[in-house]
């Protein structure tokens, strides 16, 4: 996690820095730092909170400088403190770092320098590389940093600065991203290319166990304790991403109310001339994806609920066993290999640790790695075989809502496809599906006509101390996303349960106080979601329930109700999402939550 930008060059270094870092506190926003060196002296600051408080207490402060590092963090090693807060200081204050990973033998370390000396400010496993640095800087910046990097093990991407050689800062990378931007006059380096591309569209990659050093001038590179390389740079077509709420409060309701458009959008992308699936950048033919036998799934979060959507979809309409796998699970297990497996990485921000760990792991046991992500240029992107895009624009809430419902979408047409080539969908079954979902957006947009009513229903429950949201089928993933959408921007305890399992076990939450959000549009599970709910009924559990607008039995048994237009069953996740997410959205705001950045987490989750 955490997000890293350094420049060098003649403009505005505070203010380079500080934008930089509004750019990447999707990265982790719970406390920031900035160190410059100015008239060969290097200075810092540092400050707990969003990156708002760093810049109020940088305002009235002229800061000067050509070389400057900036981090915005989210807590590994060490609470969000001012202390632990990055960049790091050697001993002598001659040396700043930055640093995005984890040392995973910071212990064993620390306790070695502790028994040379050594005295510590903080609790990070950052610290002890700046003194690791420092105490080699006889050796000069670059090499200084080369032999820290010998005592270190996990992952690490770092930005150094030092006091005596004022003109530079020295970056290395080992497991997590960093990339050069090459401007005029100007070089910049970062963990995220939108940090860099409203400053040039010229960028290196900077690959593993690969250093470079940044000057206004040049950038040169070399292989960590190795020889010097060149490397060739790329231009970005795309411009860099804005961030606007254009006129909404959030951004996260800015987002939900986005979805029709991206599903426009989506659609447009993936379906030519009404009748055909298009996946430009799949890389595969039809015939290696005919003969594709088995897809594992892998993603996390919302994305995870993404894919336990698309494996219903894929084993009905293309036949083709799926297995979805949370990825920080999945990445520690024997991957067995039987057949033509492919594995399928789902990610909005194309970033996250686990999924990206196991997509390297599956390339090397020679299984083809598909994937599905929303960030053009991120990693899993450029590391996939063949890749879609989900077309949801920048998702700048922490709580994934747009990309979610572009999930769907995107997994639903690749089904169909599947299923087309695999000659089990005709050609008249596929442009009826296409023509149905079509309709969506509009669909989307009558149920966010209805805010208003789930709001009042929002405030009804904001008070409960917890939740259960229960569904069935392709609805067993709305629960579990309804859930977490709920307990991440509210922090109210909320569980998703498959409806059938409510009796071994989760029934015994169910008394007069405990809402539970029942998901029962028409399906061919509704009669058993119907004697769940009566299950919940007769416990006195307040129902809340989520059903198809042609449904006249269920309101019966409603507390309170949501209704969706009526869809095909396997459509019928794409619009339970919506209301979900507004009545999280409701809620949390009742409750007066940060809804864009909740506490502790951050928008892409970059350490393991
Ligand atoms: O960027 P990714 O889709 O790989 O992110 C996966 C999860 O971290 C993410 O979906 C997370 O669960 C969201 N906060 C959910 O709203």
């Amino acid at each position: 996690m955490c997000g890293i930008i350094g420049y060098a060059g003649p403009k505005n270094i505070e203010s380079i820095l500080l934008v930089g870092l509004e750019r990447l506190s999707y990265r982790g926003y719970d406390s920031s730092g900035i160190a410059i060196i100015s008239d060969g002296e290097l200075s810092y600051w540092k400050k707990t909170g969003k990156i708002r408080e760093l810049e109020k207490m940088l305002r009235n402060l002229s800061i000067k400088g050509s070389i400057g590092i900036g981090h915005t963090r989210w807590a590994t090693h060490g609470e969000p403190n001012e202390m632990n807060a990055h960049p790091h200081l050697g001993p002598n204050k001659k040396v700043a770092i930055v640093h995005n990973g984890i040392i995973e033998n910071f212990s064993v370390l620390k306790e070695e320098l502790i028994k040379n000396g050594h005295i510590f400010r903080s609790d990070t496993d950052t610290e002890i590389v700046a003194h690791l640095i420092e105490s080699y800087m006889d050796l000069g910046l670059v090499q200084a940093v080369e032999s820290a990097t010998t005592h270190l093990k996990g992952s690490y991407a770092i930005a150094a600065i030092a006091e005596a050689e004022p003109d530079k800062i020295v970056v290395c990378r080992h497991g997590s991203p960093l990339i050069i931007g090459l401007g005029k006059g100007e070089n910049l380096v970062s963990s995220d290319i939108n940090a860099i591309l409203p400053h040039t569209k010229q960028i290196v990659l900077l690959e593993d166990d690969e250093l470079a050093v940044i000057t206004p001038s040049k950038v040169t590179y070399k292989i960590i304790n190795g020889k010097a390389i060149t490397k060739k740079s790329q231009h970005i077509r795309w411009d860099a991403l804005t961030q606007e709420k254009s006129g909404y409060e959030t951004f996260m309701l800015k987002e939900i109310f986005e979805q029709p458009n991206v599903i426009r959008q989506l659609i447009s992308k993936m379906v030519v001339a009404d009748k055909q699936i298009k996946l430009k950048h799949i890389k595969l033919g039809q015939k290696d994806l005919a003969s594709i036998t088995r897809i594992i799934i892998q993603a996390c979060g919302t994305s995870w609920h993404a894919g336990l959507y698309t494996k219903y979809l894929m084993e009905n309409y293309a036949r083709i066993l799926t297995e979805v796998d949370i990825s920080s699970e999945f990445r520690y297990r024997q991957m067995l290999t039987h057949g033509n497996d492919v594995v399928l990485a789902l990610s909005q921000s194309g970033e996250t640790a686990d999924t990206l760990a196991c997509l390297r792991e599956a390339k090397s046991k020679y299984f083809k790695v598909l994937a599905l992500v929303n960030v053009k240029g991120s990693s899993i992107d450029r590391e996939s075989d063949g890749v879609m895009y989900s077309y949801a624009g920048q998702e700048v809430g922490v709580a994934s809502t747009k990309n979610y419902v572009a999930q769907l979408v995107a997994m639903y047409l690749f089904s169909l496809h599947m299923g087309r080539i695999k000659k089990l969908i005709s050609p008249q079954e596929l442009a009826e599906k296409i023509s149905e979902i079509k309709r969506i957006p509009d669909h989307i947009e009558h149920i966010l006509a209805q805010t208003d009513k789930i709001k009042a229903i929002a405030k009804k429950y904001a008070n409960s101390q917890e939740f259960l949201f229960i569904g069935r089928g392709v609805n067993y993933p709305s629960a579990l996303e309804g859930a977490l959408k709920l307990k991440e921007i509210s922090y109210i305890h909320a569980t998703g349960y498959p409806a059938g399992e409510l009796k071994h076990g989760p029934i015994a939450l169910i008394d007069s106080k405990l809402p539970v959000v029942c998901i029962a549009p028409k399906t061919h599970t509704y009669e058993k979601m119907l004697s769940n709910i009566q299950e919940v009924r007769s416990r006195k559990g307040r129902t809340i329930i989520v059903a198809s607008e042609s449904d006249t039995e269920l309101p019966k048994y409603a507390d309170d109700l949501i209704t969706i237009p009526d869809v095909s069953e396997d459509l019928t996740p794409i619009l339970v999402a919506v209301p979900l997410q507004i009545l999280a959205y409701e809620i949390a705001t009742q409750l007066g939550c940060d809804v864009d950045q909740p506490r502790n987490l951050a928008k892409s989750v970059t350490v393991e």
